[in-house]
């Protein structure tokens, strides 16, 4: 079938969803509130989330691999967390002030994430990663922070750097061009290119920020000893070595990236999954870093570090979901791990049997419980650069032929994710799926 074909088949299967989106468009700039939730030729709507699968109002099932920007690793309204969740609505969901539920999370994070002797709760990744980056320059009194090109670290000013590609080009109208001025970017999965920056501003570098596994940017691994290069570097010099966990943190291990690599970050930020679904982040790691911000020993402004707002912030709501959640995975931690690291595997190896087999040419990116195709590169794609020079169009295509056929749902071009609600049978309809598109002829058309 064309892409026009499987585009008509859409339409009529979303009439609803295309309704309301002509009533969103009128109330939200594009139609959505968060800017990748829009793709052609519009987003169905969905009124409820089960398990693995995606509810939309035209009555569309859809196996869902996007998962809440890969948040839930148990999959949608998972019981455990449900109840934990109802119970505290019951209970109030904003007390305003502290409260005992946000300890506890806490120290389960730190059983988890031993790295984590300090933390901060907030209501997003963005803002975690806004407070990491202004601990480092208050502890350093540097100026600079390294990011990775294409390194994505939320909508937070200081990080809306080398963001989209052509990755030195301005982020658009309202992002002053002197806010890049303390921001380098370095490419990532090349250490000595990213050392050779380095060098030239380590006297003024108060962090390196990355990723240790390129999410947003297109589900890219790091190449052995990049992390660790970036890491000796940061430590030598002076500056601080911060992890960004949000995607990672709980998903690649109960312990993080930073333990399956051997890391030892100096702050690093967490999200999503220990949200249980709520919005949630985190910005922890080395208690004299952290303790910068305790605005009860330093009485003094001038030597406190401004973080620590937020009207949400470690509301027993989100606590108590987190908490459920995390409780869930440390208890099961082989069964879940175990299952979603090998389905995975199977995406990963099927995906890209399939396409060689039918000589299209691609990459099958990732790593555990996440993956990513990438059309039209054979030779290793290892930067956000690599993604943003394949064959994104096809991506889109075959995302949305999956949509409409198979009621199968991807992010269109945005990497996959494996919770602990997909079963075999999932993968195998993925493959099937993917078979018969290839088969309907879209990727010559
Ligand atoms: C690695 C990384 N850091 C930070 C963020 C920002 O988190 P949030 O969307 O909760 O602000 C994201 C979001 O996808 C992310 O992937």
């Amino acid at each position: 079938m064309s892409y026009d074909g499987y585009v008509r088949r859409y339409r009529s299967r979303t009439k609803k969803s295309s309704k309301l989106y002509f009533r969103s468009a009128k109330v939200f700039p594009g139609g959505i509130s968060h800017n990748i939730r829009f793709f052609e030729p519009y987003p169905f709507f969905v009124n409820g989330a089960r398990g693995r699968t995606l509810h939309d109002v035209d009555g569309n099932n859809y196996t869902d691999y996007w998962m809440g920007h890969w948040a839930m690793i148990l999959g949608h309204s998972p019981a455990p967390i449900a109840s934990a969740l109802a119970r505290q609505a019951k209970n109030g969901t904003l007390y305003g002030v502290v409260n005992d539920v946000s300890v506890e999370l806490a120290e389960t994070i730190q059983k988890m994430m031993p790295r984590a002797e300090m933390m901060r709760f907030c209501s997003t990744g963005s803002e975690a990663t806004m407070y990491a980056v202004r601990l480092a320059r208050g502890k350093t009194g540097r100026r600079v922070i390294a990011k990775a090109i294409g390194g994505w670290h939320g909508f937070n000013t200081t990080l809306m750097q080398t963001v989209n590609y052509p990755f030195e080009a301005e982020e658009g109208p309202g992002l002053v061009q002197d806010e890049g001025q303390y921001v380098e970017s370095i490419p990532f999965n090349n250490l000595d290119a990213s050392l050779k920056v380095l060098e030239t501003i380590k006297d003024d570098l108060a962090c390196v920020i990355i990723e240790p596994v390129l999410g947003g940017a297109g589900c890219i691994p790091p190449a052995e000893g990049y992390l660790e290069g970036l890491q000796e570097f940061a430590k030598k010099n002076g500056a601080l070595f911060i992890l960004d966990e949000i995607v990672t943190g709980f998903r690649l291990s109960p312990r993080g990236a930073q333990h399956v690599y051997g890391l030892e970050p100096d702050l690093f930020t967490l999200g999503k999954i220990c949200g249980g679904g709520m919005p949630i982040g985190v910005v922890c790691g080395d208690k004299d870093v952290m303790a910068l911000s305790d605005p009860v020993s330093k009485t003094d402004k001038d030597a406190r570090c401004a973080i620590g707002g937020g009207t949400f912030s470690a509301n027993p709501a989100t606590m108590a979901a987190g908490l459920a959640t995390l409780q869930f995975l440390k208890k099961n931690e082989r069964q879940v791990y175990g299952k979603i690291d090998r389905l995975g595997a199977t995406a990963r190896k099927g995906l890209s049997k399939l396409f060689a087999d039918a000589k299209i040419p691609c990459t099958v990116t990732g790593t555990n419980s996440v993956f990513l195709t990438h059309f039209g590169k054979e030779a290793l794609v290892e930067n956000a650069t690599d993604v943003a020079t394949s064959d994104k169009g096809v991506l889109a295509k075959y995302h949305l032929a999956l949509m409409a056929q198979h009621g199968i749902f991807f992010l269109p071009t945005k990497m996959g994710a494996i919770s602990y609600a997909h079963g075999e049978q999932d993968v195998k309809n993925l493959l099937s799926a993917t078979e018969k598109i290839v088969q309907s002829g879209l990727f010559k058309a």
